[in-house]
This record gives structure tokens, C-alpha cells and sequence, in this order.
């Protein structure tokens, strides 16, 4: 999960790290009392998650808590590469002398974490990691040793930064193993010119497989985007991601449905969703998949992909009957039953002989022909 950068921001203060005043607001009338509270000169700062903001006109200076509710006004809303602007978070301005650029990420390959700083943070990163990557400090952390103070210093030094910012590429390491952290970044990290070290934009990504150690997330939801389907998809626990195309494809396993979405456009249509039911593949689990897909006015034909392991054929072919008991099916359903008890799979679903489900026995076979009845459709 990734988090706001106001959310990143409470983590770095809960472990010592100095960050600017701020307060978050989801409407106008509410930015000019909170600028006021913070002095009246504030950044207004677009709360999304994805980079890039400043580039995109979510970070502006106001002069004053009525400059600032304007500018809340102009920000809330706004479109950033997809992402709508629903809070903006309200800082104090600092005096900035130099910005830089630091991060921890998970190297799996390395099995160990990347440290990765610049002397020469801000908006720019990514052009300097580009075309001068001698600029960008890479240095691996034994995950065993941690960052000790000698190895803040290295990376400090090594990027060229002030001594200074030893404490906090530390306090930013603990962060990253204390909150299970794969990725945490602060661009700019900043020296102010009264010579104080502070994190202005912070970007933090959790590790989903520790979350339940975490209870502070417990109720936070996960960013289901803005794509109602996706929410509603998001709502029921599934595995969900909308496409252009139209044929809808419903699969056991993230691999499998990976590769029917690549056999799917190999015969000449688009996918219209990623949906991956895991290895339950429940009649509910199935009832939920198809509503969601077939409410999709895009869906045109749908394509059931499953391969029997743990799962056996025949309790799938059971939850889709089962599902066709509780979702009005409208468009053609294409079912292709391997693996574990597919022979009894295939015969549960001749018994039901619904009109619109058909069976094809190959996957190859049953993606052409979802592909026609899409294109038909
Ligand atoms: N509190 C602040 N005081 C002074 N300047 C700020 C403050 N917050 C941000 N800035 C300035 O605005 C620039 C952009 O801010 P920020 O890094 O938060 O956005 P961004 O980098 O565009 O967003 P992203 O990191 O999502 O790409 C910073 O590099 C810094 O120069
Ligand atoms: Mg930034």
C-alpha cells in the first residue's frame, strides 16, 4: 500500500524526523482557518499518489489564508495522471538553501536494501538520475547491520551531503524496518538556511504482507483509484484491474490470467479486465467476479479460464452454476475446464446447460472463440 505524503509525513515525525507544520482539509472553506492556524504564508500541497505533482500545478505557494483558500480551491479536484485531488495538505513554508534526495528500497535481487541519495534532490530527480547517474549515490544495506551510524555517514558522504543528514538517513532507515516499509523517499530533504535538516515531500510504500502487524492501517483502506468498477471490486476482496477491451476474462491464479490476457489480444481482441479469483474460486467468489464484470458495459463476451489444482474442477464448475442462480447472465460465457477433475467440471456444466455458456476444452481455443463472440458483439 502506498501512502499519502501527509501519511508519510506523521511516520517521519513519530520517528524523530523533522518535518514542516501542517494540516490536511478536503474542502476550500476549510483551508483559509487551517493557513491561519499555520501562519498565514502556506505551501498548498495536492495529497495523490503518484509523483510529479509540483510539475502538474498541485504545489503552490499562497501569501496568505485567503490566497491559500483560493489556491485549495484551484487544487481540489484537479486531475493528476489519473488521480483526483480529493485532500491538499496545507504546510509552513521553510527557507530552503539546498534539496536533496533520499531513499530506502527493498533489492530483492541483492537481498539486502538500496540506499539511493543525491546531493542534487527536487523536482529534477529523475532527469539527474538519467543523464548524470555519477550524481545518484547507490550503496546496499546489510539488512543484518542495519544503518549504524558509520553507514549513515558513508551514504551521507558518498552523496555528497552534509553531515548533518546522518541522524536522518538513519531515523529514515528505522522507519523503513519498524513500519514495514519497502520503499520509503524524501525529495526534497532539505537544508533550510538556518542550517536545519527537514523532510518536505515524503513518498512511503508498505509491505502488504506485514499488515497485519501494523494495526495502525488496520481500517485504512487501500486506494481502490476512481474506476467504480474497481472500487466495487475492491469492496468484495477481488483481484481486479479494468482494461479497455471487451472481453472479460476471469481466471485461478495471477499467472494464468496474466497469460489468457496475452492469448485473448493474440486472437485479435482486448481484455476488458484483469480478474484473478485465487485459488478458492468459491461460488461466491465467482457470483462476485461475474457481477462485477458484467457490469462492465464495455464486456461484450466473457471468458472463464481455470486451471484445477488445489481447486478442483468440479467445485468451479459448481460455483458457476451456483452464480448463475444469483447473477442475471447477459452476455456469452466462454468456459474452459482443465487440470483437477476437468472431465467432471464439464459434465456439471452440460447438465446446467445454461444458453449462453458454452465450453471449449483449450485455452487457445476458448480465448479465439471469446474473441469472436467480443468482436460480433
Ligand atoms: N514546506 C515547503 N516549504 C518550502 N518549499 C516547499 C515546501 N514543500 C515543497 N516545497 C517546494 O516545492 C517543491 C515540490 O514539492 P514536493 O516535492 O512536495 O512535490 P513534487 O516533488 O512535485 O511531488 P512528487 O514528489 O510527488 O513528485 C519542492 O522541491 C520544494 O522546492
Ligand atoms: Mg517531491
Amino acid at each position: 500500500m502506498d501512502l499519502y505524503e501527509h501519511e508519510a509525513r506523521e511516520l517521519f515525525a513519530d520517528h524523530g524526523i523533522a518535518v514542516p507544520e501542517a494540516e490536511v482539509v478536503s474542502l476550500a472553506k476549510e483551508a483559509g482557518p487551517a493557513a491561519e492556524r499555520l501562519g498565514g504564508r502556506v505551501v498548498v500541497k495536492a495529497q495523490v499518489k503518484t509523483g510529479g505533482r509540483g510539475k502538474a500545478g498541485g504545489v503552490k505557494f499562497a501569501a496568505d489564508a485567503a490566497a491559500a483558500q483560493l489556491t485549495a480551491r484551484q487544487i481540489l479536484g484537479m486531475d493528476i495522471k489519473g488521480h483526483t485531488v480529493r485532500k491538499v495538505m496545507l504546510a509552513r513554508p521553510v527557507d530552503i538553501e539546498a534539496e536533496y534526495y533520499v531513499s530506502f528500497v527493498l533489492d530483492r535481487a541483492a537481498g539486502a536494501f538500496l540506499a539511493i541519495a543525491s546531493a542534487e534532490g527536487g523536482m529534477e530527480i529523475e532527469e539527474v538520475a538519467a543523464t548524470r547517474p555519477e550524481a545518484v549515490a547507490r550503496i546496499l544495506v546489510d539488512p543484518a547491520e542495519g544503518v549504524t551510524p558509520a553507514k549513515a555517514a558513508e551514504i551521507a558522504e558518498a552523496a555528497g551531503l552534509p553531515a548533518a543528514t546522518a541522524p536522518v538517513i538513519q531515523a529514515l532507515y528505522q522507519v523503513l524496518v519498524r513500519e514495514d516499509a519497502v520503499l520509503v523517499e524524501v525529495n526534497p530533504l532539505v537544508r533550510t538556511t538556518d542550517g536545519l535538516i527537514i523532510a518536505l515531500d515524503g513518498k512511503i510504500t508498505l509491505d502488504d504482507n506485514a499488515r497485519f502487524r501494523q494495526a495502525r492501517w488496520g481500517d485504512t483502506e487501500t486506494d481502490p483509484g476512481d474506476d467504480p468498477l474497481e472500487v466495487a471490486a475492491a469492496a468484495k476482496g477481488l483481484n481486479y484491474v479494468k482494461l479497455d477491451g471487451g472481453v472479460g476474462v476471469i481466471g485461478n491464479g495471477a499467472g494464468l490470467v496474466m497469460s489468457t490476457l496475452d492469448v485473448v489480444a493474440g486472437c485479435g481482441a482486448e481484455p476488458a479486465n484483469f480478474l484473478d479469483i485465487g485459488g478458492g474460486a468459491s461460488a461466491q467468489v465467482m457470483a462476485d467476479g461475474l457481477s462485477v464484470i458484467l457490469s462492465d458495459p464495455d464486456v461484450k463476451s466473457v471468458f472463464v479460464n481455470v486451471f484445477g489444482g488445489i481447486t478442483a474442477c468440479d467445485a468451479v464448475a459448481e460455483g458457476i452454476v451456483q452464480a448463475l442462480e444469483s447473477v442475471q447472465l447477459t452476455k456469452p460465457l466462454v468456459v474452459r475446464l482443465d487440470g483437477n477433475s476437468a472431465a467432471r467440471g464439464r459434465e456439471i456444466l452440460e447438465d446446467r446447460a445454461h444458453p449462453l455458456v458454452q465450453q471449449v476444452t483449450t485455452m487457445d481455443g476458448a480465448a479465439r472463440q471469446a474473441a469472436v463472440l467480443a468482436n460480433a458483439g
